[in-house]
């Protein structure tokens, strides 16, 4: 994580990528962080009532799983080295890429914990119930006005979220279908376009 310079190699015969777990990780975020949106927006923009209660009940719930599969995954990272960036890749690629990772991993995190937050203003519960009545704690101590402060922190970082994953999409897809860096295929199921295998790393 300390690099400032990613650590680069050549990779003629086989291209290095992320080990399965990584990968199995990364797209179960990307499954239910997308969810997760959808639900925000859904559930805010509906009248009070049962029904966004039930929604807003499921946004809970996924919230909560993002947050413990992301430290799952902050722990799993944190033990094993992404693959090294391929040599052709630019200085300045790689350096945005592991921003762009990092500011992801702190987002994931920081993200459900302000919308635990802003749940937690004012409550005079000690839990909220997720899917199947599951109790999550809330934090103690948190006025109604700090909670409303902190739920327009968490809608601040979706927005950032959202710009953040356009970049990432569109810097994967450019490396997928257009550049000639051998950056591709790091990701499975994305594939190195001219057949070169994928070993995984770590
Ligand atoms: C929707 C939310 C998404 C999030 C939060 C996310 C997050 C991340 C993170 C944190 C990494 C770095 C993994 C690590 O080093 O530990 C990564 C890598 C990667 N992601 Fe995503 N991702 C998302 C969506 C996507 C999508 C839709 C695509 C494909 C179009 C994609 C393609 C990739 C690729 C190719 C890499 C490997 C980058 C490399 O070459 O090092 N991601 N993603
Ligand atoms: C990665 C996880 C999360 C994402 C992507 C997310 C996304 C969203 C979105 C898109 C909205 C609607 C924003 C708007 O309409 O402007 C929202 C609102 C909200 N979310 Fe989340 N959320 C997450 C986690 C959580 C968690 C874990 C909780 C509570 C335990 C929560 C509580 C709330 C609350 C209370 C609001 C209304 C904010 C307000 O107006 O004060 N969120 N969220």
């Amino acid at each position: 994580m300390t690099t400032t310079v990613p650590e680069a190699v050549p990779q003629p015969d086989t291209i290095l990528r992320y080990n399965n777990v990584a990968v199995a990780i990364h797209w179960t975020t990307v499954v239910l962080l997308l969810t997760q949106v959808y639900v925000g927006f859904t559930f805010h923009g509906m009248e009070p009532g049962p029904e966004r209660g039930e929604w807003f009940t499921w946004h809970k719930t996924i919230g909560a799983t993002i947050l413990i599969l992301s430290l799952i995954r902050l722990a799993w990272r944190l033990a094993h080295k992404p693959p090294p960036f391929p040599i052709e890749l630019p200085r300045w690629e790689r350096i945005a890429a592991v921003w762009n990772h990092r500011i992801f991993y702190f987002l994931l995190i920081v993200l459900p914990l302000t919308g635990l937050l802003a749940v937690s203003g004012g409550a005079d519960e000690a839990t909220t119930s997720l899917v199947g009545g599951i109790p999550l704690p809330l934090i103690p101590g948190i006025s109604e006005a700090l909670g409303e402060t902190i739920g327009g922190i968490h809608e601040a970082l979706v927005r950032i979220t959202i710009a953040l994953i356009v970049l990432h999409v569109a810097a994967a897809l450019k490396h997928q279908f257009f550049d000639r860096t051998r950056a591709e295929g790091r990701m499975p199921p994305l594939r190195e376009r001219d057949g070169t295998p994928t070993v995984p790393v770590n």
